[in-house]
């Protein structure tokens, strides 16, 4: 397994672009399964996770091609040759939890789907209930065998219905994007009430309307969907990712660097600018005449104030950027205060950034944190992608050298990270087991 090591202290500067967002590409990906012609996608990242999607939707029939290196724009193409299979193994979904998302348009293509339940991960227990009971609304029946979620639509379609999406943790964003997946060639019209208002979410009825589907109100919790009876091929740019810009927000700011950040969502990033804003961080935008490919800089003070965040379903503040700003906060003037709201477990970065030095105190959902004046050096592990990102900000900033372990993590959400760090002038190299 390949690490990270850093020499922290280097200022970062210099222009960065964002790459097209995976957990945008995922369910666009798999909403190829719905279309009866090619759908074409532009600036899908390079991935780990995307190239198990596609391993994922070549075992069910779906034909999938890159460009040659060096064609601009760069896509990937996906075409259904064999509608026969409907089973997304163990082996696959155990690997990307995100495989769930062909359960919604496999159900409403081919009339069935067998789709391994996700297991838990390290950030809680993810169930996916909300995803089974919107298919339920739908018509689909549902039973649960070896493991396998397998779905059925009574005479091979489903019916439109209302839908009503809420959890306890507040709405479903891949839940969403399957009972959306699935309405689109249903009979009838369909609802969605408390649906998710992500920026994906909206990025994938783009696609779907491009296809042929009549879908409104994306991106607001009240979608509707008006059924149709076959959906064509499309081509579409993925949206740039929201959580990337963050990260490079945060890597500007804690290296007290200054970044072009190109390509930035910002339109989707409200209150990731006001709290980077609270902190003293300042985002100015250059180009914004895009608000969803914007072009800004960041630069930062040396002195962070502290701030107050809490995690919440969109527009609030991303779950997926809670643990790089903690890293942040760590070097903050003062006490501050993050509660998670979305996954209340997720907060493995919070033993490892201590060995840095940091002082961090949780108590159930929130966690104080009290800044310091410097973080130090050491090796460090984590178990999901986003606390990753968050040690390598720590690493970039501490004293000394920091060994990241377990980089995989990270190459599930971020592309070739150390190359596009190091040209702004980290010190930073992956060094392999086999080394
Ligand atoms: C997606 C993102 C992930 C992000 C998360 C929240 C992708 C590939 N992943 O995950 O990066 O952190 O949104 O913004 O897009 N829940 C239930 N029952 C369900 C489904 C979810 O109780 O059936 C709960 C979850 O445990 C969690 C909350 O609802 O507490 C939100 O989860 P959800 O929005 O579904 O996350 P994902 O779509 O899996």
């Amino acid at each position: 397994m390949d690490s990270f090591h850093i020499n922290g202290g280097r200022r970062l500067e210099g222009t960065i672009r964002v790459n097209g967002s995976k957990n945008a590409a995922l369910p666009l990906m798999a909403a190829s399964l719905l279309a009866d012609d090619q759908v074409r996608l532009m600036d899908v990242p390079d991935l780990a996770d995307i190239r198990s999607m596609r391993r994922l939707l070549d075992e069910l029939g779906v034909e999938v091609s890159s460009s040659e290196p060096g064609d601009e724009p760069a896509s990937l193409t996906m075409k259904v040759v064999d509608d026969t299979a409907s089973h997304a193994r163990y082996e696959i979904v155990r690997t990307m939890r995100a495989s769930i998302c062909v359960l919604g348009p496999l159900l409403a293509k081919r009339g069935r789907a067998r789709v391994s339940m996700p297991g838990g991960c390290a950030i809680g227990e993810r169930p996916v209930d909300l995803h089974l009971r919107g298919l339920e609304a739908l018509g689909a029946s549902i039973e649960l065998e070896s493991g396998d979620v397998v779905a059925e639509a009574p005479g091979g379609r489903l019916r439109g219905a209302t839908v009503f999406l809420g959890g306890a943790f507040g709405s479903t964003v891949l839940g969403t994007a399957n009972v959306m997946s699935a309405a689109v060639l249903a009979e009838g019209t369909s609802v969605i009430e408390s649906a998710a208002c992500e920026p994906e979410v909206v990025d994938l009825a783009r696609l779907l309307n491009a296809m042929g589907a009549r879908i409104s109100g994306a991106g607001t919790p009240r979608i509707v969907i008006e059924g149709v009876d076959r959906l064509g091929g499309a081509e579409h740019t993925v949206m740039p990712d929201r959580i990337e810009a963050g990260t490079f927000m945060c890597a500007a700011a804690i290296t007290n660097g200054s970044l072009t950040i190109e390509n930035t969502p910002v339109d989707c990033m409200i209150a990731v600018l006001d709290r980077l804003a609270a902190l003293g961080i300042e985002v100015e935008l250059l180009d914004a005449s895009d608000p969803l490919r914007a072009t800004c800089r960041v630069a930062s003070g040396r002195v962070l104030h502290p701030i107050r965040v809490t995690t919440q379903p969109h527009p609030g503040f991303p779950t997926d950027l809670q643990a790089q700003l903690m890293a942040l906060l760590c070097l903050a003037d003062g006490n501050s205060i993050v509660t998670e709201k979305v996954f209340p477990e997720r907060f493995l970065h919070v033993a490892e950034l201590s060995r840095m030095g940091a002082q961090l105190h949780r108590q159930g959902a929130t966690v104080v944190v009290t800044g310091v004046r410097e973080l130090r050096g050491a090796p460090v592990m984590a178990s999901d992608l986003r606390a990753s990102a968050s040690l390598v900000l720590a690493g970039l900033a501490a004293r000394g050298t920091t060994i990241v372990n377990r980089v995989y993590h990270l190459d599930r959400g971020y592309e070739r990270l150390e190359e596009r760090l190091v040209r702004l002038g980290a010190d930073i190299r992956r060094v392999s087991d086999s080394a």
